[in-house]
């Protein structure tokens, strides 16, 4: 018989988890206004809120915090952390930030100019609101088949070509302010870029003139979903495979809290020097000194050993073989979930669980709410609340999908988990005909929303109807 895939590690140390009563999520859910974010992590028993900073490190990670050099300038784990973006990535240049939105935050103060557009892949929310915050444009040129959560594509993250020729000849180049590939590609589910769509939108931004930067925080995990889907890939490693994908890039920005392990940190690492100058002086101002940009030594040497662990195939092939065993689990009960399985997170489609309730009901902030409820299991919404209002027209923006994410931390849960999360999932789906009423915003704030936003039940239905 063939084997299964099997955790490339053991577990060293645990941490308890207390189960609720429904009553008491009930309570709780209601005091923190509907809202996942304002819940105490006590009150949540398997937290699917995100991958982001809440992975488990290695034993030999924590000994790179034992030995981590805490000077203000020049630190030793500095210079680690370097020579591993270096020899995995081929930047000669990097900044390290105290996360990926400060990495954004940074870079784009120097790149993003009002006015100007920035093209890419369904642009993460932080990233969109960095270029927003700036009186800039996020232009969404990801592939049509990625707003379908039924077509079973390979590389669902990919660059629509034309899109991107389109808004090259649409605005001259002076308003383009760079070109984003998101690495895997979060906002339409967790979906890979193919090294062959990399190339393209390589050539084209060399071809208009436009510098083309990674939003990389997923990194390793797309280059895992190249080697097993691409043709000709299969015999590549990890490495050679993020080494060809990078050599096409001229930059990235690094949120290091998924594909870096760690908990906290982020860095820029650029091909340029005179742009990593300019930049150096909003690090300066916004970040730190240039050799810790916010990051402790410490945390630094820990992200070093964390990207050489997240590049081992046998990590991988496990870490995404859990997402797609709850992807499996969820199928089999019939549950409608973004296919094929996104590399750290399922996405179950709300706008087909509950397909009852108006959009303006916000469906999967419902659903989300609902499993909550259900088994103290929590994901988080990207659907409408996410999405914003229109910063021109300040009318809600109805994104084509809603999806509740439900995101695995990395080496924390194990396949128990995945099939309680499943289970409570299964009921909910089981009872959604009675799930009459959605979620009215009672106070929002006016960009990035989902974080504080404040809800209560919308009126039921069918009483609406009456
Ligand atoms: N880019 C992508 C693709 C992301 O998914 C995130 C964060 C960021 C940038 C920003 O990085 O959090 O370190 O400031 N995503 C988290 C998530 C929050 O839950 O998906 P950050």
């Amino acid at each position: 018989m063939e084997l299964p895939f099997a955790e490339p590690y053991k577990i060293k140390m645990i941490e308890t988890i207390r189960m609720s009563t429904r009553e008491e999520r009930q309570a709780w859910i209601e005091q923190a206004g509907f809202n996942l974010f304002n819940l105490k992590s006590d009150q949540v028993f398997i937290d699917l809120l995100t991958d982001s900073g809440t992975g488990a490190m290695s034993d030999r990670q924590w000994a790179e915090i034992m030995t981590g050099d805490e000077s203000y300038a020049g630190s030793a784990s500095y210079y680690k952390l370097k020579s591993a973006i270096k020899e995995i990535f081929g930047f000669d240049h990097f900044l390290p930030t105290h996360q990926g939105r400060a990495a954004e935050n940074v870079l784009f103060s120097v790149l993003v100019k009002e006015g100007d557009v920035v093209p890419g892949n369904s642009h993460f929310d932080t990233t969109k609101g960095h270029i927003e915050f700036r009186k800039a444009h996020a232009i969404d040129c990801t592939i049509d088949e990625a707003f379908d959560t039924e077509i079973d594509h390979p590389f669902k993250g990919n660059v629509d070509l034309g899109k991107l020729e389109k808004v090259f000849k649409t605005y001259p180049k002076e308003k383009i302010s760079f070109v984003i590939v998101t690495l895997t590609c979060n906002s339409s589910g967790g979906q890979p870029v193919s090294l062959e769509n990399l190339k393209q939108v390589s050539a084209m931004a060399k071809k208009y003139g436009a510098l083309l930067l990674y939003d990389s925080a997923r990194f390793a995990e797309n280059a895992y979903f190249i080697k097993k889907r691409e043709a000709g890939q299969q015999n590549r490693s990890i490495r050679e495979i993020v080494a060809d994908m990078y050599a096409l890039a001229d930059g990235m920005t690094m949120s290091s809290k998924k594909d870096g392990i760690v908990n906290i940190g982020g860095f820029i690492a650029l091909k340029d020097e005179e742009l990593l100058q300019k930049a150096s002086v909003f690090n300066i101002m916004f970040e730190g000194f240039i050799t810790y940009g916010g990051m402790a030594g410490r945390d630094m040497a820990a992200l070093a050993q964390g990207l050489n662990e997240v590049c081992e195939y046998d990590y991988l092939n496990a870490r995404i073989g859990q997402v797609a065993y709850l992807g499996q689990l969820l199928t089999s009960y019939g549950i409608p979930v973004q296919k094929p399985y996104g590399g750290h997170a399922i996405f179950i489609d709300a706008n087909r669980v509950l397909s009852h309730l108006p959009k303006e009901h916000f469906r999967a902030q419902t659903l989300a709410v609902e499993l909550y409820i259900e088994g103290g299991v929590r994901g988080v919404e990207i659907g409408a609340i996410m999405a914003d209002r229109d910063p021109d027209t300040r009318e809600n923006r109805y994104p084509a999908l809603e999806l509740v994410r439900l995101a695995i931390p990395r080496r924390v849960y194990t396949n128990n988990h995945m099939e309680y999360v499943a289970a409570a999932m299964a009921n909910v789906f089981n009872r959604r005909a009675s799930i009459t009423s959605g979620m009215e915003i009672e106070r929002e704030a006016p960009i990035l929303r989902h974080f504080t936003v404040q809800m209560k039940r919308s009126v039921p239905v069918a009483l609406m109807a009456q």
